[in-house]
């Protein structure tokens, strides 16, 4: 098993390129299927789900467009307030089925709000596709994503798109924070 230490903690690999490269194509099968004669507008919610929807983007076979959106809590660790736009969506999503692609869903915050605005916006149906779901830590029911490439356990993880204060996103595998013991 792979590890690393950074800031003086150690992280151990904990999903692999080939795991991940199973639940992506498991998952834009499941899109594929329920999306069958639609076309979906895809929004990638930058940073964190950036490769995760360039890897899933490429496994749709439907006819479908992608747009990018930067969302940020006004909080940063734990609970996090309300969630703002920093980079905006300018498409006319009015009547469109929206498929937000995500990197985690953790107390549901951010695609509590995310979602809400989508609606307001016009959306006809919006669907959350999120790369890994944390179910313990969910605080929003309508943020429960319908689509999952992984449930995990209430541990931070980094790599595969995801952070360690803006920095291990290049990692091609996911890793967990070793807890002492
Ligand atoms: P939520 O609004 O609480 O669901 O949090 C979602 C956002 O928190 C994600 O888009 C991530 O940016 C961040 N996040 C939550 N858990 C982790 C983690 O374990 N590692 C890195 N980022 C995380
Ligand atoms: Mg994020």
């Amino acid at each position: 098993m792979r590890t690393f230490e950074a800031q003086g903690m150690t992280f151990e690999e904990t999903l692999t390129p080939e795991m991940i490269q199973k639940e992506v194509a498991r998952v834009a099968g499941e899109i594929n299927r329920d999306f069958a004669g639609k076309e979906p507008l895809f929004i990638c919610v930058l940073n964190g789900a950036f490769i995760f929807a360039a890897d899933l983007f490429r496994k749709i076979t439907l006819h479908a467009d992608i747009t990018f959106v930067r969302l940020k809590s006004y909080t940063g660790m734990g609970a996090s307030g309300e969630v703002r736009e920093i980079v905006n969506l300018y498409e006319d999503i009015r009547g469109r089925d929206v498929i937000v692609i995500e990197d985690i869903v953790d107390t549901g915050n951010s695609m509590h709000y995310f979602k809400k605005e989508l609606f307001e916006a016009g959306a006809e149906s919006v669907e959350v596709c999120s790369f890994l779901f944390k179910p313990e830590a969910l605080q929003r029911e309508d943020a429960r994503p319908k689509y999952v490439g992984f449930e995990i356990p209430k541990q931070f993880i980094l790599g595969y798109g995801l952070d360690l204060d803006e920095f291990e996103r290049n990692r091609d595998a996911v890793y967990t924070l070793k807890t002492e013991n």
